[in-house]
């Protein structure tokens, strides 16, 4: 939050800090409050702002070229208090003078009273220069903001809206930046000549695409809820209470808000139907990031991503981030990893330390097959609120699972089927292959021109062989990992 963000620029310039990196694509509400804290420091800073083009206006050199730019603030301004941004300064960073010469800066400018603040609408800091630049987020404005600054662009505009719409467009704003907010208004003007409540759909919209341009995050509609969930009766209740800690009266009550929870166990053990279960049962959308992607971007671009992606998710809180198969995008990451300069490394690092310090309404639901490629800081306490392993189902579990996929199918004829006898034929089948015997037996039962019964579920179940029999020590070893109390028994 602003506020915050303030409080941090000034602790970071005054413990001299000699290089911070802001990413934003706001320049003017960052620049403002760099001025603000310049003002207040004792003794106040003078701010010289540098672009490519302009060099320093306040200075009256160095257009154009980045070198000159910093020799400035190596010799040429001598001990005046100062703080330098230096706007898009990311491209110059990969030459290696200028490398060089940052380097030297941030040994120079632990002596003095002198701070660079590099503003960049994305994070893009060579490997080289990571433990010189200290990287700050700035947040995205407060309702408080949104509020101030829609009163003034409406004045601006001569435009009036009701009190009730205003109250609503402010709470869609969150999320955005005040630049998108007023680019928004402009359009809604520009296409109906007046402002009224069609531009709320507008900036719902707007902030749809804002999910599609992260390009790994997916609106996901889903309409499964717990009751389609069978057995699983540990980690549903455990669910059903988190979600009234999920609410604004538990925020007044001063709970925290839940973090959100990681679910291992092997493939198609309802891992994913139950992340989309929660966000039915907490009533909010259900976001998904796709690791593979994030990881899988250009080097350095990764980084900006992740926080660009955390931006988002925070912006369309409350939400449920999914994160799926977990295990696959941070596969070793913090033992040897080669070829790609400790990115995955450091993207790894933001996500834990956001999942750890947030207090957003964003609940996390991360689901991996496999534990021991994982990184063990994800497992450390305080990432999760609680990690739950799923087995295979036990008896009763089948006998639930297949009910409901039975009555999904054939609700008005559920009580033909002998379940139990079912069950007793599939110890070792997971929830997704009991749906699929399900179905193969309406195949059957289709090509024979009759209704599917018992003995056509039981066939197909004979037929198919059970992914747990190859995958038993994989499932061994989870179950050992479980007992040892690294986990929670979903069944309960
Ligand atoms: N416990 C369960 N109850 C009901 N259906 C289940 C269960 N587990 C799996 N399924 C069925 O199998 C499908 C695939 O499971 P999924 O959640 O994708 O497994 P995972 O993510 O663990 O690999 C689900 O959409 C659901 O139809
Ligand atoms: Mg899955």
């Amino acid at each position: 939050m602003a506020t915050t963000f303030a409080h941090t620029l000034d602790l970071h310039i005054r413990a001299r800090y000699p290089l911070l990196y802001v990413a934003t694509a706001e320049e003017d509400r960052v620049e403002a409050v760099i001025r603000a804290v310049a003002e207040r420091l004792q003794p106040a800073r003078a701010v010289q702002e540098w672009d490519v083009v302009r060099g320093y206006p306040g200075l009256g050199t160095a257009k154009g070229l980045p070198l000159p730019a910093l020799d400035v603030i190596d010799s040429g301004v001598g001990d005046t208090p100062s703080i330098f941004v230096l706007r898009d300064f990311h491209p110059f960073l990969r030459d290696h003078q200028v490398a060089r010469q940052v380097r030297n800066l941030a040994r120079t400018l632990r002596t003095r009273r002198q701070t660079v603040v590099f503003v960049s609408p994305v994070v893009e800091v060579p490997p080289t220069l990571l433990d010189d630049i200290t990287i700050l987020d700035f947040p995205l404005p407060r309702y408080g903001e949104i509020e101030q600054h829609l009163g003034t662009l409406l004045q601006g505009l001569a435009q009036r809206l009701e009190p009730a719409t205003l109250e609503v467009l402010t709470k869609a704003c969150q999320g955005m930046s005040l630049t998108r907010l007023e680019q928004v208004v402009q359009m809604s003007l520009a296409e109906r000549g007046t402002l009224d409540e069609s531009i709320i759909d507008r900036v719902l919209e707007e902030k749809r695409q804002a999910v599609r341009r992260t390009g790994v995050l997916e609106f996901i509609n889903s309409d499964d809820d717990l009751d389609d969930i069978g057995g699983l009766h540990g980690l549903k209740s455990w669910l059903e209470r988190r979600a009234l800690a999920f609410s604004e009266r538990a925020r007044r009550y001063g709970l925290p808000n839940p973090k959100g929870l990681l679910l291992v166990g092997i493939q198609g053990t309802g891992k994913s139907l139950s992340a989309k279960a929660t966000a039915q049962l907490l009533r909010v959308p259900l976001l998904r990031l796709d690791v593979g992607r994030l990881m899988g971007s250009l080097v350095g671009e990764s980084e900006s991503r992740v926080r660009e992606m955390i931006a988002v998710a925070e912006a369309m809180a409350p939400t449920v981030l999914w994160i799926d198969e977990i295990d696959k995008g941070f596969r070793g990451v913090g033992s040897s990893f080669v070829g790609d300069s400790g990115t995955s490394a450091r993207v790894f690092g933001t996500l834990i330390t956001w999942m750890q310090e947030k207090t957003s309404p964003v609940f996390v639901v991360a689901t991996a097959n496999n534990i021991d490629v994982l990184p063990p800081e994800l497992l450390r306490k305080g990432r999760f609120d609680e990690i739950f392993f799923i087995d295979l189902p036990n008896d009763a579990e089948r006998r639930e699972i297949l009910e409901v996929h039975l009555a999904k199918r054939r609700e008005h004829r559920l009580r033909e089927f002998d379940v139990a006898a079912l069950a007793e034929r599939s110890a070792g089948y997971s929830g997704a292959e009991l749906e699929q015997a399900v179905i193969d037996a309406m195949y059957l039962g289709f090509e024979a021109r009759r209704e599917f019964e018992t003995a056509d579920v039981a066939a197909c179940l004979a037929e198919s062989v059970p992914l747990s029999r190859t995958k038993a020590p994989d499932i061994d070893a989870l179950r050992r990992w479980a007992a040892e109390g690294k986990a929670r028994l979903a069944t309960g």
